[in-house]
């Protein structure tokens, strides 16, 4: 690439953003385009519309795109940020409260809401969601509060704009002087008092970088911080110049309630603050003010998104001086993801941002059965009999489980409020795969090092304490037992040349002699070509695989045959896929045949050439078509070995 060449390209598309022009020809921008005179919660509620959305079903959130490439499993929260939005947007009464993100460590808050400031910062650079302050302003406020209150009941009727808020004690001093009464300020020295359509506007991009319309307030030692961090503050350097403190130019507006209006500000850890300045946010929230020692009230229109843990807001609910506040708040709850499959995209995003991991090989379900224990450990155990923490994971993971249907999913949900506000954070997860990997000479990571790596992390953690750490152990476990059930199928299976053949060659051997058998029939046997009775035992071997009894074979075989009947009258063929018991059956009686074979070819610590080309062939297919690499294949065939010995 040529730098230089590419620098000068970006310099010339930042141009296209520069508009300059007066407060005249922004209202004719305006007229073309009232939306650009929405206030900040109306701005984050179109760029998020903007990215598009797909609508939920009856009990399914909708999918907010804005979200959907960084957020998983977060749809229910999310979809309560954007409903307030969306009635924050139509100037609703919620707009007037704080949003307050409460939840887990490690679940998604901080993204939220940087989400929301880096899309602010983008949608700025769009057409539609362009913004224009006053030149000179250093809140960079609305030029429409240029146009004064008697005319804005009119313009309202005329043109549908609705006006909020006052010029800022900035403006407002400059508007009433002539601007040669003043030295250095960007309306010029040409500038006549109140000639408000000649006021200089510019538009503004959002930039946290450059403190314009995004901000963060981080809460530090309460006694030593100052409430002009928030607020701005005396300027020190010009009061001698213009001797007064409530003259505005002695005054830097600087706090980050003033760079952040029109647009978003961050405020970490709200409930650690000190109340002073919790009440300050509370004058903004009611008022749309910031109270200031010298001036009464400045306007400010913005956004502010908060976050906190469980523990500091039950604290925080529980403390009467804070009752005001508390009905000023909109709390959302971000509970951990609970969804298996999501939670293996989050390992994912985070791994393709780590540049250690990115290149190491992670052997197939290494993320999913990592992925299958944080769930684990999330979930509440479910009341009904018979309902395992296992399958209440499977089921809302979206997976078939056995007499279960998405109405027992929300009881499940309904009984278990508080699900997902504890657990282990995907962080947690994290850190402990990028450990197992910088362990010497590891070159993959697999499944069994991975919950190794899990399990040792937890003594190293001092903030679990031993009922959890007992709790988590087991669930270790029962990982653990998940995975062994996996890895013996994908061994079995590439041991099979061709497994799917295999399946359909029995399952087509079975099914004549089911046949013949329900039909009080001769089976032809394939190479003497002469008329035996149907095969009891090779059935039986079957059907015993699925625990099918001596009584209940009849009832078994019939049922099988009204289903291929049934098929049939439809012109479909019956495959071993169609029924899903006899499914399983067939599987497990191939699997059953292998088990000698995989179990002393996987175990042998002297392979004879047979065996040897055996294993090799088996690497091979784990390879070529499962995704592993020749050192993580030997891995899981010795794995495999030793479950199938004990
Ligand atoms: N549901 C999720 N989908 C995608 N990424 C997630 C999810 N939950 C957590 N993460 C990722 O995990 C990391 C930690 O999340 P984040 O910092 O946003 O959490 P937090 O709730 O702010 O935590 P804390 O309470 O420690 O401030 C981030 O990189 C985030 O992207
Ligand atoms: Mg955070
Ligand atoms: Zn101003």
């Amino acid at each position: 690439m040529d730098l230089m060449q590419r620098l000068a390209e970006f310099r010339s598309a930042e141009e296209k953003f520069q508009w300059h022009g007066t407060f005249a020809d922004y209202f004719e921008l305006v007229k073309a385009t009232p939306a650009l005179t929405r206030l900040s919660h109306g701005r984050v509620f179109d760029m998020i519309m903007a990215a598009g959305m797909q609508p939920g079903g009856d009990h399914e959130p909708p999918r907010y795109e804005f979200f959907t490439e960084e957020l998983f499993g977060m749809e229910k929260p999310l979809q309560q940020v954007v409903e307030y939005f969306h009635s924050a947007a139509q100037r609703l009464e919620v707009r007037k409260r704080i949003l307050l993100l409460m939840g887990p460590v490690g679940g998604g808050k901080s993204t939220i809401v940087s989400l929301l400031k880096r899309g602010l910062e983008a949608y700025t650079r769009t057409d539609y969601g362009a913004a224009y302050a006053i030149e000179g302003c250093p809140m960079h406020e609305d030029p429409m509060h240029l146009v004064p209150d008697a005319l804005r009941a009119d313009l309202n009727r005329e043109y549908k704009i609705y006006i909020e808020g006052d010029l800022c004690p900035h403006c407002r001093f400059y508007v009433d002087r002539d601007g040669s009464a003043v030295v250095n300020h960007p309306w010029g020295r040409d500038f006549r008092r109140h000639a408000f359509e000649t006021v200089p506007v510019r538009r503004i991009l959002f930039s946290e970088r450059h403190r314009m319309g995004v901000g963060t307030f981080t809460p530090s030692d309460p006694k030593s911080q100052d409430i002009a961090e928030l607020v701005g503050g005396i300027d020190l350097s010009t009061i001698g110049e213009v001797g007064v403190e409530s003259d505005p130019r002695a005054y830097r507006f600087d706090g980050e309630l003033n760079i952040a209006n029109r647009g978003l500000m961050e405020f970490i850890e709200m409930l650690k603050c000190d109340e002073k300045f919790l009440y300050v946010l509370l004058t903004l929230s009611q008022e749309q003010n910031i109270k200031t020692g010298r001036f009464s009230m400045i306007y400010a229109d913005e956004v502010v998104v908060s976050h906190t843990n469980e523990n500091e807001y039950q604290g925080f609910v529980g403390n009467r001086k804070s009752e005001a506040l508390q009905d000023r708040i909109i709390l959302v709850k971000v509970p951990y993801n609970l969804r298996v499959s999501d939670e293996v995209k989050i390992y994912e995003k985070l791994l393709s941002h780590s540049d250690a991991l990115r290149h190491v090989h992670i052997a197939p379900h290494t993320l999913r059965i990592a992925s299958l224990f944080a769930v684990l450990t999330r979930l509440t155990p479910p009341k009904k009999a018979g309902m395992t923490l296992m399958k209440k994971l499977k089921l809302y993971d979206g997976q078939d489980v056995e007499n279960c249907t998405t109405k027992d999913v929300r009881e499940l949900q309904e009984e278990a409020p508080r699900e997902g506000m504890d657990g282990i954070s995907p962080l947690y997860v994290i850190n402990q795969l990028s450990r197992a990997l910088i362990q010497q000479g590891a070159t993959f990571i697999s499944p069994i090092t991975a919950l190794r790596s899990l399990r040792d992390g937890l003594d190293q953690h001092t903030s679990i304490n031993p009922k959890d750490r007992e709790r988590y152990l087991n669930l270790i476990d029962e990982a653990r037992r998940e995975y062994d059930d996996v890895a013996k199928l994908e061994v079995q299976r590439a041991f099979v040349y061709s497994f799917e053949e295999s399946a359909r060659t029995l399952l087509n051997n079975y099914l004549d002699h089911v046949e013949a058998f329900c039909n009080r029939q001769k089976v032809r046997d394939p190479i003497t070509d002469d008329e035996v009775d149907p095969d009891e035992k090779l059935m039986r071997s079957i059907e015993e695989q699925i625990g099918v009894t001596e009584n209940a074979k009849k009832t078994f075989r019939e049922e099988i045959l009204i289903r291929m009947a049934a098929m049939a009258r439809k012109g479909l063929k019956f495959e071993h896929s169609s029924h899903e018991r006899l499914r399983e059956a067939i599987e497990k009686k191939l699997f059953a045949d292998l088990k000698d074979v995989v179990k002393i070819t996987t175990s042998t610590r002297t392979p004879d050439a047979e065996q040897l080309r055996k294993i090799n062939d088996v690497v091979d297919r784990l390879v070529t078509s499962h995704g592993y690499t020749t050192a993580s294949a030997n891995e899981l065939l010795r794995y495999v070995g030793t479950l199938l010995n004990r």
